[in-house]
């Protein structure tokens, strides 16, 4: 894939054998990933336990809601989907038409660039791909119980990114990135209240970006790591 994965575990399971599934579909729409540059990070501190973070990464019921920018202009959330695996969650969506897209990207069919992929893997390691085949990886580094440190970092063809790279990385910093910030901040401080009950979640068969199952996936896994 191009990326070197350190896990101080020693009895991990290699990253490739775990990811078996996901790998082919990156290395598809990012072809020449193991020749990138790291070529700008994004970070924030959350108030939030990582758990909150990882709820909110995972689940897209609030996308419509919170993130106008990219469910407007980057993923069409009519056809987003997620789904559950053992090891993460996958996130794909078709990349918005010309007439709606909110950076100049180039969603051709033909070069797999027409996509919004996202395979998150339990624990804290994310990788998306962007329209345009734009690269980023989020790593979430838990701090405390009520802080997390959450680092995206971009990953393109050159160090330097071109004009169409930079007005993503902008956007997402000032929009998509920075919208979260104080949802999970605020779903700790109801947490810490002692306000808080267990409630159902919301899913629906069809795996849409309406349906909390992601919730449910993410519970599981940690389920299984802590049993
Ligand atoms: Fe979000």
């Amino acid at each position: 894939m191009g990326l070197i994965l350190v896990n101080l575990d020693p009895q991990a399971r290699p990253f490739a054998e775990i990811a078996a599934a996901a790998i082919p579909e990156i290395q598809d729409y990012a072809p020449n990933l193991g020749n990138y540059h790291h070529a700008a990070r994004t970070e924030r501190q959350a108030k939030a336990n990582w758990k909150v973070v990882a709820e909110n990464f995972n689940e897209c019921y609030h996308c419509a809601v919170v993130h106008k920018t990219l469910t407007t202009g980057v993923v069409d959330p009519d056809a987003y989907r997620t789904r559950g695996h053992s090891y993460g969650i996958r996130h794909v969506s078709p990349a918005r038409p010309d007439e709606r897209k909110s950076y100049s990207y180039v969603a051709d069919p033909t070069a797999k660039t027409d996509k919004f992929l996202t395979w998150w893997f339990f624990p804290l390691f994310a990788l998306q791909i962007y329209p345009g085949g734009i690269v980023n990886t989020y790593r979430w580094k838990p701090l405390s119980v009520n802080q997390t440190k959450i680092e995206v970092d971009w990953w393109l063809p050159e160090a330097t990114p071109n004009a169409v790279e930079a007005e993503i990385i902008h956007q997402h910093r000032t929009t998509t990135f920075a919208e979260d910030g104080p949802i999970v901040d605020s779903v700790q401080r109801g947490l810490e209240s002692g306000g808080f009950d267990t409630g159902p979640l919301l899913v629906d068969a069809g795996c849409t970006s309406q349906s909390e199952h992601p919730i449910m996936a993410f519970l599981s896994q940690y389920r299984d790591a802590m049993a």
